[in-house]
């Protein structure tokens, strides 16, 4: 089959594809009403958009493809739905993993997992383990994610390390809270996507978006494909990265944070 990369005449390492793509997967319920369907179909639906843009990535040579999958604040939906989505979850990753494995691709798990119901842990973890040697695209599911639970996290254990003398407040950098997030050692996203029509971004990597291009579509996360997922990247390469720099700064110097 052709890839994608040869029906759209794309080179990676000379179209400066973004290494990193974050996405918000938003509209799964309103794909499901526009078709007088429950909320779980266009869940369902969404786990197979997750398929088609993982495969997509791998294949584009993105380096990590950074999901939100299921929120903090997701916590409060109907038991219904949260019960809908835990099974769904699970189901996914016992199903995707040989394929993610074959693919080389490697899962790793960015949130509270241990809020997550013992069974979809085991899933995940498994899911963790049989892809620890993959080296191929990072795929990180944020999973009982939010940036500020993160952000209190991150503080309480850099508090503990002052409290104990093993930190000195005045050496505290960005690096040091970098390091204590959920996300840490994964380098920041250059480019955000949310699909599903609305303009925020609803707790998610706040502090590792701050230098991110954002892109917003209106297409519902189940009808986000191929020709999407290109379209934000096509955006993204039109962007001028400026990291608070002039123009003229950057041109000399491209893509160098800060
Ligand atoms: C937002 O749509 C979507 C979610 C809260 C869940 C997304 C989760 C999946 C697609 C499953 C992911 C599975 C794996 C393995 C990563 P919404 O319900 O907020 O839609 P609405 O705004 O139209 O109501």
């Amino acid at each position: 089959m052709e890839s994608v990369k040869e029906k759209n005449h794309i080179d990676p390492a000379a179209d400066r594809i973004p290494a990193h793509i974050a996405i918000i997967m938003d509209g799964n319920g309103r794909w499901a009403k526009e078709r007088l369907r429950g909320r779980s179909d266009g869940h369902a639906e969404g786990v197979n958009s997750v398929h088609r843009i993982t495969r997509l990535a791998s294949d584009l040579g993105v380096r990590d493809l950074t999901l939100y999958a299921f929120s903090t604040e997701n916590w409060n939906r109907p038991q219904q739905e949260v019960d809908t989505l835990m099974t769904l979850i699970g189901q996914a990753i016992r199903n995707e993993t040989p394929d993610l494995k074959a693919n080389n691709v490697k899962i790793r798990l960015v949130g509270d997992i241990d809020r997550l119901p013992a069974d979809v842990q085991r899933d995940l973890y498994h899911g963790v383990e049989e892809t620890s040697d993959c080296t191929g695209l990072n795929l990180n599911l944020c999973l009982s994610y939010s940036s500020r639970w993160e952000l209190t996290e991150a503080m309480r254990a850099i508090a503990a390390q002052v409290r104990n003398g093993r930190i000195n407040p005045a050496d505290i950098t960005e690096d040091t809270i970098s390091a204590q997030l959920a996300t840490s050692g994964i380098p920041d996203p250059e480019l955000l996507i949310r699909t599903g029509g609305e303009l925020r971004l609803s707790n998610f990597l706040l502090w590792q978006t701050a230098y991110s291009e954002l892109y917003f579509t209106d297409v519902l996360w189940p009808d986000f494909g191929e020709k999407e997922f290109l379209a934000a990247i096509s955006e993204y390469r039109k962007r001028e990265r400026r990291f608070g720099r002039t123009s003229e700064q950057v041109r000399h110097t491209p893509d160098d944070p800060k």
